[in-house]
């Protein structure tokens, strides 16, 4: 049997194999609500054979919108449509996750395929900007963010924590902090984007204070035997890598100590100046040094894209999960693909009898 295709036990959720599906906006959704382009989109997902899904992005305020077309978890009218999702990619064998999220100075955009750029100030469709300070991220997002007050900070606390309680309600059992991506938390740990002098900036105890706080409110709803994760970019490729990656391991040490299970390791994004070296895998070897050095499971995406390569990672031990994005987008079935191709017995029954007894018989 391959690596790849072991089960994998965190708290009281066993995924039935390593393969993982990151969460991916879809950019269709009308005011956060669910409609049947995610319902089909997270089902094939699932019905593929992947062990884990998890759904994208999904706004804890209409503020931390990427788009105006996000998903949300801001009020309770949101859970219906989640908990169709959850059901659906639960029916299919596979555990229900979801990531919930802040975009920050990054909010407030067109969908990718709008442009990708922030709305004008003056567009109906938008939304003032917030962030740890007044720094605009640049490029294609140049708008300058309202540096957050304590009141502010205290508010968005309290909508990660009524987020995480909607999505336990939906039926959700593997949850994902987005602290990554150039987003809300992850900016507040960056020294691109946080020059606060009070106590939620300045060093890194500081400039991770409210990543920490973030995650220790949530942490007092969400249960205990469930997986509490954290999506979290630990190098900017901005040629200061050494620093940010021991001081973000050193964080990664304390968001473990105050509860989390694991985490989905990536890059920061703070910057439109990074030099980020695009290859197969190449953020392997980053975040097994996230697994040994803070001693937590770890995943990660980015490149991830053949079978072979992704049970490599496995055996080598230098991921407990692989994240197969943009592969999954262009077969949602990659699971039954990766079961053929490493040699896996019966490979069609990663998938559900309709499917698996037909592939097999005409195999
Ligand atoms: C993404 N990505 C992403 N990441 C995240 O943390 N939350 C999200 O909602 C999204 N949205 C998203 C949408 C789409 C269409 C793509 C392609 C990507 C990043 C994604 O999770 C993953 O890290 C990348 O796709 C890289 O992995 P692959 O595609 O190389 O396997």
């Amino acid at each position: 049997m391959s690596a790849l295709f072991d089960t994998f036990t965190l708290k009281d959720v066993t995924l039935r194999n390593r393969i993982a599906v990151p969460p991916m906006c879809q950019y269709s959704a009308e005011d956060g609500f669910v409609n049947q382009w995610h319902e089909a989109n997270y089902q094939s997902f699932a019905r593929g054979g992947a062990g884990l899904v998890i759904v994208e992005a999904t706004a804890v305020s209409p503020e931390g919108r990427i788009s105006p077309e996000d998903l949300g978890i801001w009020k309770d009218e949101h859970v219906a449509g989640l908990t169709n999702i959850a059901q659906r990619i639960k029916d299919q064998g596979a555990v229900a996750g979801i990531q919930i999220a802040h975009a920050g100075r990054k909010a407030s955009a067109n969908s990718p395929w709008n442009g990708d750029d922030h709305l004008a100030e003056d567009d109906p469709k938008g939304w003032p900007i917030i962030g740890p300070s007044a720094e605009p991220f640049g490029a294609n997002l140049p708008r300058t963010p309202e540096a957050m007050t304590k009141a502010d900070i205290e508010r968005v606390k309290a909508d990660f924590v009524a987020g995480a309680k909607r999505a336990l309600d939906a039926g959700f059992e593997w949850l994902e902090l987005h602290f990554a991506h150039g987003y809300l938390a992850q900016s507040f740990f960056s020294r691109h984007a946080n020059t606060r002098t009070d106590e939620y900036g300045g060093d890194a105890q500081g400039r991770g204070r409210f990543l920490l706080e973030t995650l220790e409110a949530v942490r007092e709803v969400w249960p205990e035997n469930l997986p509490l994760t954290i999506r979290f970019g630990v190098i900017e490729y901005d040629g200061e890598d050494e620093r940010t990656q021991a001081e973000s391991i050193e964080l990664v040490k304390q968001f473990k100590a105050r509860g989390a299970d694991f985490v989905s390791v990536s890059v920061g994004f703070n910057t439109p100046d990074a030099n980020i070296p695009w290859g197969p895998a190449f953020l392997a070897p980053v975040a097994e040094r996230v697994r040994r050095e803070a001693e937590i499971p770890v995943a990660t995406a980015w490149g991830v894209d053949t079978p072979e390569l992704a049970n490599e990672t496995v055996e080598k031990e230098q991921l407990d999960l692989v994240m197969v994005g943009r592969m999954h987008l262009t077969n949602p079935h990659w699971t039954y693909f990766a079961a053929k191709t490493l040699g896996v017995e019966q490979p069609s029954w990663v998938m559900p009898a309709p499917y698996a007894h037909w592939l097999q018989r005409y195999a």
